[in-house]
């Protein structure tokens, strides 16, 4: 793509597409709170979307695709601008100044590879059920609960820590792709700024409410 502003724009675009997974699955995630049962009904439930127009579980690999085309495209805009920023630039900064961004802005990068490898390990563990605690043969409820029992401090851990990392890439994405998508006043920059802090927050805090309610025993 010979056009910066067009790569700005797929980035844009594909970030609030995964911000709208995100959003569905964190609200979706808070069933565990109706109970074991309301959580599995509402698992089971996404693979029954529009049946019996389409046959069992085609639209959630419908949304599957969708997703995988949108990480991918995010990915590749993401390296193709940075390449031709280094091109720009090819000598390295003597001193780069601190004012350089925020510490959002400075680790997008290394935060979107402990992503990626952060959904490869939760697909293991909670889709497939294959590095999950309980095991494979198991309810999602009981996966869920599994993985953040006391014993399994590692893998709370582990999903504290890529939380967290979302939510600094969600920040500073979000305000980038204000930004691209035409917030160019001063005023505007503030607000934008905090929306994306708000949005992050609340996202982050809806996910991690979930190990913390199975670490406190309120759900088992
Ligand atoms: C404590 C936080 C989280 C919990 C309890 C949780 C729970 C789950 C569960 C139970 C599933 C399996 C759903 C099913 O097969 O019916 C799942 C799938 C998935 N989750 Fe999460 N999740 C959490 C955080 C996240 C985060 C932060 C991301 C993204 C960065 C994410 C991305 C995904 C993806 C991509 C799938 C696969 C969907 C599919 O193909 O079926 N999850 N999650």
């Amino acid at each position: 793509m010979r056009s910066s502003i067009a790569l700005k724009i797929l980035m844009a675009v594909t970030g609030l597409l995964l911000v709208g997974f995100l959003y569905a699955h964190m609200i979706g995630n808070l069933k565990i709170f109706f109970g074991a049962d309301a959580f599995d009904h509402y698992a089971h439930w996404l693979r029954t979307i529009a049946e019996p127009l389409l046959p069992h579980a085609w639209f959630l690999w419908i949304m599957r695709f969708g997703l995988v085309v949108a990480v991918v495209g995010h990915i590749v805009a993401a390296t193709i601008l940075t390449r031709r920023a280094r091109k720009a630039r090819p000598v390295k900064y003597a001193h780069r100044p601190k004012v350089q961004g925020s510490y959002a802005a400075r680790t997008m990068r290394w935060g979107g590879v402990i992503i990626v490898l952060f959904v490869i390990y939760h697909i293991l563990d909670l889709t497939t059920g294959t590095l999950n605690p309980a095991g494979g043969d198991t309810e999602p409820s009981t996966r869920v609960i599994a993985d953040f029992k006391a014993e399994q401090w590692y893998v709370t851990l582990f999903y504290v820590l890529s939380i967290v990392a979302v939510g600094f890439h969600l920040r500073h994405g979000l305000w980038s792709a204000f930004r691209t998508l035409g917030q160019q006043r001063p005023r505007g920059e503030h607000i934008a700024r905090a929306v994306a802090l708000v949005l992050s927050v609340v996202l982050v805090a809806g996910y991690l409410s979930v190990p913390f309610a199975v670490l406190t025993g309120l759900v088992d």
